[in-house]
């Protein structure tokens, strides 16, 4: 397994390039099986999480082709509608198969996704979504049994105890793209990625309306053909390298970044001093000799997003006052809190809120990684630690950041991979 290795201490500054969303690509692959036409889609990030989803599509029979970052999709007349657990245990999002093959070939099988570091993982607002318009759902030694000879529409409300769900959200709106009738979606996700998949199926020959909002209506067709799309840059990583900015009190211009997609966390980090303008297509940031403490609560969509909770709890481990983070969407997602401390961090967990008291400086340490996000935050801290910091484990990291001790390397950081 590889380590990043990081003598933090050096102020960022350069630019660095924001590579395409993952958390758009992943479920964007997936309704490209619900034509047997070829799909091309551009701008996907090579991550370890890409290249299980082609493997999970090649296991169905389908052609899939990388080259560079275009993902070519054949699916012709697969026949296969299986992804086994193997696969979707290692990655949660290959659960957005089901739609789209169930909706497709009117029957599927896909094994349960199982929990992860983050907290429990359920999907029953998938199946109840898909039992809502017409489909027959069974779950049995861990798999996931769908069929419908012919998907109705409906009217689904697909809210849960923490608010919509994207996955949810994209796996009905695959569905219901060939249900016959109108499907509308209440509490639906408005996440740029939800949208981004929108517009691919739409490209398709979809017919879909509310886009972004949490109200989204599907009016069914008979059959979609095959289209080209290139995926939007992806926001948390584009709010990590900000935060990397931020942290180590360095100049950074993120390129690709599409402020409209980040406004909540522009708007933290400006409350903590940051300054952030934005140019033509690019997010500029100056971090701060020191950062204020600022309060965050991670909300769905336009509210500060789950995914860079981890990143901003590390900023506020250096900033001058006490910040509270309280998470709404994983209440158990502080795996990095442990790790944090080890490196000198003062934060108490109550309940779903860290308490941030932050410090001089944090010391280098050897440090574990335990998902994506958590991962980055490790990454972060040892940017503005002094003293080296070892990251183990690191394909937590692998997951979801195309090459990020290179892009790092190109801002100045001292950071390289080593074996473990
Ligand atoms: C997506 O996961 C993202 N993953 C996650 O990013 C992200 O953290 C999450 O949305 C929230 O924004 C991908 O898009 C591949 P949810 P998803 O369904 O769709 C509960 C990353 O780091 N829930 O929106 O699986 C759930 O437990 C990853 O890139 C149910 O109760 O998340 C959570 O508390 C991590 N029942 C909340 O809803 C369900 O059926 C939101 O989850 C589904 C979800």
């Amino acid at each position: 397994m590889d380590k990043l290795v990081i003598e933090g201490g050096v102020r960022l500054k350069g630019t660095v390039d924001v590579s395409g969303a993952k958390n758009a690509a992943l479920p964007i692959m997936a309704a490209a099986l619900l034509t047997e036409e070829r799909s091309v889609i551009e701008n996907v990030p090579p991550l370890r999480d890409v290249l299980t989803m082609i493997r999970i599509l090649r296991e169905l029979g389908v052609r899939v082709e990388m080259d560079g970052d275009r993902v070519t999709i054949e699916p012709g007349r697969y026949q296969k509608d299986t992804a086994p657990y193997k696969l979707v245990s290692t990655m949660r999002a290959s659960f957005c198969v089901l739609g789209p093959i169930l909706a497709k070939l009117g029957h599927a099988c896909v094994s349960l996704p199982g929990g992860c570091v983050i907290g429990p993982r359920p999907v029953d607002l998938h199946l109840k979504g898909l039992r809502g318009i017409g489909a027959e759902i069974k779950v049995d030694g861990g798999y996931v049994f769908a069929k419908a000879k012919q998907l109705r529409g409906g009217r689904v409300y697909l809210g849960g105890s923490f608010g919509s769900s994207v996955l949810a959200t994209d796996n009905v709106m695959t569905a219901a793209t060939l249900a016959h009738g109108t499907t509308t979606i209440e509490n639906a996700a408005c996440e740029p990625e939800t949208v981004d998949l929108a517009h691919f199926l739409m490209k398709m020959g979809a017919r879909i309306r509310g886009l972004g909002t949490p109200i989204v209506e599907i009016e069914g067709v008979k059959r979609l053909h095959g289209a080209r799309h290139r995926v939007i840059p992806d926001r948390i990583e584009a709010g990590t390298y900000m935060a990397a900015a931020a942290v180590t009190g360095g100049t950074v211009t993120v390129n690709g970044a599409r402020i409209e997609h980040i406004g909540a966390v522009v708007d933290k980090f400006r409350q903590a001093g940051i300054s952030v303008t934005v140019t033509d297509g690019a997010v500029t940031v100056k971090g701060p000799s020191h950062l204020r403490p600022v309060d965050a609560t991670t909300l769905p969509y336009p509210g500060f997003p789950t995914d860079m909770q981890a990143q901003i709890v590390a900023m506020m481990c250096v900033s001058n006052g006490i910040s509270i983070v309280t998470e709404k969407i994983y209440p158990d997602r502080f795996m990095h809190i442990s790790e944090l401390t080890r490196m000198g961090a003062q934060i108490t967990l109550e309940g779903p809120s860290a308490i941030v008291k932050g410090v001089k400086r944090l010391s280098g340490a050897p440090v574990m990684a335990s998902d994506l996000r958590a991962s980055a935050a490790l990454v972060l801290a040892g940017l503005v630690a002094q003293g080296k910091t070892d990251v183990a484990r690191i394909y937590h990291l692998d997951r979801g950041y195309e090459r990020m001790e290179q892009k790092l390397t190109r801002l100045g950081a001292r950071i390289w991979r080593e074996k473990e």
